[in-house]
């Protein structure tokens, strides 16, 4: 500090030595008060990071009390007063429901309206609080954030930095839990269900993009298998927007066992590390980011094998991250978060277009196009 004072202090015209003390003292000030406020932002940005896990969990909070739903079935905005009557919370809590309500309009999951004369606050759902409604029957992602938000991988959180410092194979999840995400899903049948049924969640807004982008994509296709297709959701819009595709999922014999083959969609237990389907085209939606690079090689060359040629109209089509592509909808930290959740309970990760075009080289495909990005994910056309 001394040096920049007499490095400033020596550029100035000749002045007296009150003059001079009043300028030192002056620069002096406005110096640590420029120290302070920079120290002083630093401090708020740590104490956001820092309980920024208290976001999550009062948005958690939100959905557990079912204040979306709430304000949803009113039909209207409703005041703090009502809100409070219609959930199921004493009467000692209406103060606490305001504080709550207080954050979650200031991270923009509510709206709060003007309450005119009356001093109870008004409150709305925003375009986030609608995707978390269980009567929104076109894009309700309810279950996968409960899904996200549950203690079957949420504890796994408190284990990152305990993984780092571990040489071992095992994700964090695994170290917590002792097996994979997998096999828990495959012994425990609520965590499959859980898993499952979140993943129905997380198709619903892309169904919209298959079927805008399908002309193209489906286009001379007579079948095709998502493999790791779960309960069908996607399958099932495919195959009722394209009639001429028949759709097959492939998935393993816990998810598939009690799916109904109603002739839209045939289901297939199996192995995709061993064999997959033949078809036209092979779909993998959120498939890829589960695994390491190795497997992924492993389970694109069945893929490969399970396609005819690029003449003939074979391809692989995925439903993935390329990270650094996203629309403008959407912020990169999504997939920075999700590429952390990938590291916390898979082996996988989310890739870049480099790491893909690797992947698919050494496969043994020939090339790829990005046909479109939606959201944080990309479609991708990758071919024989
Ligand atoms: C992240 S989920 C994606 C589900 C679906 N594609 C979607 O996006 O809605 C991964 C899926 O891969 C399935 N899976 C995991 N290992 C598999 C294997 N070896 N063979 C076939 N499917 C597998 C899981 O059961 C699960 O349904």
């Amino acid at each position: 500090m001394e040096i920049w004072l007499s490095c400033a202090v020596s550029s100035l015209p000749p002045i007296s030595s009150d003059l001079f003390h009043s300028y030192q003292t002056n620069y002096l000030t406005h110096f640590q008060e420029l120290m302070d406020n920079k120290l002083l932002q630093a401090q708020v940005g740590l104490w956001n990071l820092a309980f920024g896990y208290l976001k999550t969990m009062s948005f958690k909070c939100a959905l557990d009390l079912g204040i979306p739903d709430a304000i949803y079935n009113n039909d209207q905005p409703m005041t703090l007063s009502q809100l409070h009557s219609v959930l199921s919370i004493p009467p000692s809590k209406k103060s606490h429901l305001y504080r709550l309500m207080r954050l979650l309009t200031h991270i923009g999951f509510f709206i709060e309206k003007s309450a005119g004369a009356c001093s109870d606050p008004v409150y709305d759902l925003t375009a986030q609080s609608r995707l978390v409604i269980q009567k929104n029957e076109s894009a309700n992602i309810l279950p996968y954030v409960r899904c996200t938000l549950d203690n079957t991988w949420l504890k796994s959180s408190l284990y990152i930095g305990d993984w780092f410092m571990q040489d071992s194979k095992k994700n964090p999840f695994e170290l917590e839990n002792g097996c994979t995400l997998w096999e828990i899903a495959s012994r425990e049948p609520a965590v499959n269900k859980m898993i499952n049924d979140g993943m129905v969640g997380s198709s619903c807004l892309f169904n919209d993009h298959i079927v805008r982008y399908g002309d193209n994509i489906f286009k001379g296709i007579e079948s095709l298998v998502d493999v790791g297709g779960g309960k069908g959701a996607m399958a099932e819009v495919i195959a009722k927007n394209f009639p001429h595709v028949r759709c097959t999922v492939l998935d393993l014999p816990h998810v598939v066992c009690d799916n109904p083959n109603d002739g839209i969609v045939k289901f297939v237990s199996g192995d995709m590390f061993k064999y997959v389907p033949p078809a036209n085209a092979v779909l993998l939606k959120w498939i890829l980011h589960d695994w390491s690079n190795e497997d992924c090689i492993r389970i694109l060359r069945r893929c490969k094998d399970a396609i005819p040629s690029r003449e003939a109209g074979g391809k692989v089509i995925i439903l993935e991250a390329v990270v650094g592509l996203t629309s403008t909808m959407t912020s990169d930290e999504s997939q920075l978060l999700f590429d952390m959740l990938m590291l916390m309970v898979t082996e996988g990760e989310e890739r870049n277009e480099n790491d893909w075009k690797y992947l698919f080289t050494e496969a043994g495909f020939s090339s790829y196009k990005i046909i479109c990005t939606i959201g944080f994910s990309s479609i991708i056309e990758v071919y024989p």
